[in-house]
């Protein structure tokens, strides 16, 4: 008899979770194992009544053929649906409630042997827990901020940054024609790879990370300089969860109950701070969701792919509480633990910083 494993997505989607999916699910059916799609990350687990448009299903090869180029995910994903912190009702009040037990309960009435998580770091520590209560789970490394440890590269993104490059070269263009200064926000909550990335590959002229908090003056001073050489037009990168010094990331509000605390305003914030200082016409334009989708880059797909195929080779290893990583060029297996003890920062010291700086990026230190 053969195998019934699970695979599901949590957290917020990202180009490549198609392709994990497909690695999953052609690896395991060559094995003639099956394989359950868990819907909407653990939501599909906590009630097995639970319908959403993607709904718990068997798959087969057919089912994932030709999801390898799809951004999103064919199984849904959840960044509220924490089984230790469920959004339930409890006397028309929404309270957060642990549904750990329910969904261990179900996991076994499922006749489920192993469960692959594909997700960030919020969903790595949700599969330690549940590790922890007894499932045997693989996780894979999900997230386009990058920001998950012990992997070279998270899938996803590579793709983000190919769009927010995209975007900067766009932006060059136009603030060029029209001597403006345009501010790109880009997504990166903790962790600014996808702002760093994308300002080395675009040419930016500053960025603003969540790990260097920044000053005003070294940005106007470095816009004020490119005016003075004959360039009155400058592209600042910044990333979401970047702040001031002895400021705070700017955000839309209180934390929901379940949901992470939304960032949002950090280029505005930042726009309107330069605006008088620089005589200049300031625009703002955020890519926001833009980054999370689309189809994956071929980087993204194939790594999504091995991840799939080697997240499958872990059950069959009997390696639970392990996630897959990239340690170039092998995919190699760690515990899910210390991926998740500390997170994935940009090092201001790193060689990566430096040779930004070297080619004249400014990060308002
Ligand atoms: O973790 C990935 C991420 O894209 C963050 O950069 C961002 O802050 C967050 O997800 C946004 O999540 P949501 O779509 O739930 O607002």
């Amino acid at each position: 008899m053969g195998k019934r494993i699970g695979v599901m997505t949590g957290g917020g989607d990202c180009p490549g979770l198609n392709a994990v999916i497909r690695g999953v699910v052609f690896a395991a059916r060559a094995r003639g194992w099956e394989v359950l799609g868990v819907e909407d990350a653990t939501s599909g687990l906590v009630d097995l009544e639970y319908r959403s448009p993607h709904g718990n299903r068997w798959l087969t090869c057919d089912d994932v053929e030709r999801i390898l180029t799809r951004g999103g995910t064919i199984l849904g994903s959840s960044n509220k649906s924490d089984p230790f912190k469920f959004v339930t009702i409890r006397d028309g009040e929404r309270v957060e409630t642990d549904v750990s037990d329910r969904v261990m309960e179900n996991f076994r009435r499922l006749g489920l042997e192993a469960l692959v998580s594909i997700g960030g770091d919020g969903s790595m520590r949700i599969a330690q827990r549940l590790c922890d209560k007894g499932m045997p789970i693989v996780g894979v490394p999900k997230t386009i901020d990058q920001d998950l440890a012990c992997t070279d590269y998270t899938f996803g993104h590579h793709t983000a940054v190919q769009t927010a490059t995209d975007a900067i070269d766009k932006l060059q263009d136009t603030a060029e024609s029209h001597d403006r200064v345009m501010l790109v926000e880009v997504m990166g909550r903790d962790a600014g790879w996808i702002a760093l990335h994308s300002a080395i590959a675009g040419g930016a002229h500053v960025c603003l990370l969540p790990e260097i908090p920044y000053r005003l003056e070294p940005i106007v001073r470095r816009v004020q300089e490119r005016q003075a050489r004959g360039y009155p037009f400058s592209i600042i990168v910044v990333a979401e969860g970047a702040r001031p010094v002895a400021g705070e990331q700017s955000t839309a509000g209180p934390r929901e109950l379940g949901a992470m605390v939304k960032l949002q305003g950090a280029a505005q914030r930042l726009a309107a701070e330069l605006q008088p200082r620089l005589g200049l016409d300031v625009r703002t334009t955020v890519l926001g969701h833009l980054q999370r989708g689309g189809s994956p880059t071929q980087f993204d797909r194939i790594l999504g792919s091995r991840f799939g195929v080697r997240a499958v080779e872990l059950i069959e290893e009997g390696r639970f509480g392990h996630m897959v990583a990239l340690k170039t060029p092998e995919i190699v297996s760690v515990p899910i633990a210390d991926a998740v003890s500390r997170p994935n920062l940009v090092d201001p010291e790193s060689q990566l910083v430096k040779a930004a700086r070297a080619c004249g990026v400014e990060f308002g230190e």
